[in-house]
C-alpha cells in the first residue's frame, strides 16, 4: 500500500497494483471491509464508496441497495468494472474515475458513505471528510476502515516510532483514530457511533439528523 502523497504518483502506482491487488489484498482486509459495508448497509439504500479499487467490497451490497463507486485509478476501476459485470453485481449503479477530495457529486445524496483503505493516502483527510459530508444526508454514517492506530499508549508510541520505516517500504502505520473523531467533533455534527479494535479498525461517525442543543 503507497502512502506516496501526489495524485499522479497515486494513479501510476495503482495501475500496477491494479493487476495483482486481488491476489494479495482479497482475504487480509475482508473482515473489516464486510464489517464496513453491514454498516453503510444498514443507513440505507444509496451508498457511496470512496476509493472502490478493484471493487473487493462490492460483492458484498445486497441487490437492493444503489452503491456508486469512485476512485482516483482508472486501471483499478477497470478491474471493479469486470467484476461487477461478471458477477452481476446488480447493487452497483455507477463507477467513477473521481478524487476523494473534489467529488463531482450533489449534496445529501446518499445514506451511507464509506471509505476503506484509502483515508491514510489521501493528502487531506480532513478536506476528504468535508466532501463526505456534504454528500451524506442527515442521519446517515460515514463509515472508514484502514489500518488506523488508537491514540493513546504504548501501541501509539510503538507505531509512532515505527512510521519512518513503515512508510519506507509504503505501509501508513501512524494514522490515528483521533484525526477522524476530532473532525467529527469539531463539525458539532457527528457523533463517533463505533471505533473498532484489532490491526485493521472499523470507524463509524454519524451525521446528527439536527444539531445538538
Ligand atoms: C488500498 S486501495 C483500497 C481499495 C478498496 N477500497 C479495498 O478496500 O480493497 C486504495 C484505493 O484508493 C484509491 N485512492 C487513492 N487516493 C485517492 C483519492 N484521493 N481519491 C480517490 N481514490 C483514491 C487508489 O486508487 C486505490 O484504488
Amino acid at each position: 500500500m503507497s502512502v506516496t502523497y501526489d495524485l499522479d504518483g497515486q494513479k501510476k502506482v495503482y495501475r500496477i497494483w491494479a493487476r495483482f491487488y486481488d491476489k494479495i489484498y482479497v482475504g487480509l482486509l475482508a473482515r473489516a471491509q464486510r464489517e464496513a459495508v453491514d454498516a453503510a448497509v444498514a443507513c440505507g439504500r444509496d451508498i457511496l464508496e470512496i476509493g472502490v479499487g478493484t471493487g473487493l467490497t462490492l460483492p458484498y451490497f445486497p441487490a437492493d441497495k444503489r452503491v456508486v463507486g469512485v476512485d482516483l485509478s482508472e486501471d483499478m476501476l477497470r478491474v471493479a468494472g469486470q467484476k461487477v459485470a461478471e458477477r452481476k453485481l446488480t447493487a452497483v449503479t455507477g463507477l467513477s474515475v473521481m478524487d476523494a477530495c473534489r467529488l463531482g457529486l450533489p449534496d445529501e445524496a446518499f445514506d451511507a458513505v464509506t471509505a476503506q483503505f484509502v483515508i491514510t493516502l489521501v493528502p487531506n483527510p480532513e478536506q476528504a471528510l468535508d466532501e463526505m459530508d456534504r454528500v451524506l444526508r442527515p442521519g446517515g454514517e460515514i463509515v472508514i476502515s484502514s489500518r488506523l492506530v488508537d491514540s493513546g499508549g504504548a501501541s501509539a508510541v510503538f507505531w509512532s516510532a515505527l512510521a519512518p520505516l513503515a512508510k519506507a517500504v509504503g505501509w501508513s502505520t501512524d494514522f490515528k483514530v483521533s484525526r477522524l473523531t476530532d473532525w467529527a467533533e469539531r463539525t458539532g455534527r457527528y457523533r463517533t457511533e463505533h471505533v473498532g479494535r484489532g490491526y485493521f479498525k472499523v470507524v463509524r461517525l454519524k451525521k446528527l439528523a439536527s444539531r445538538p442543543a
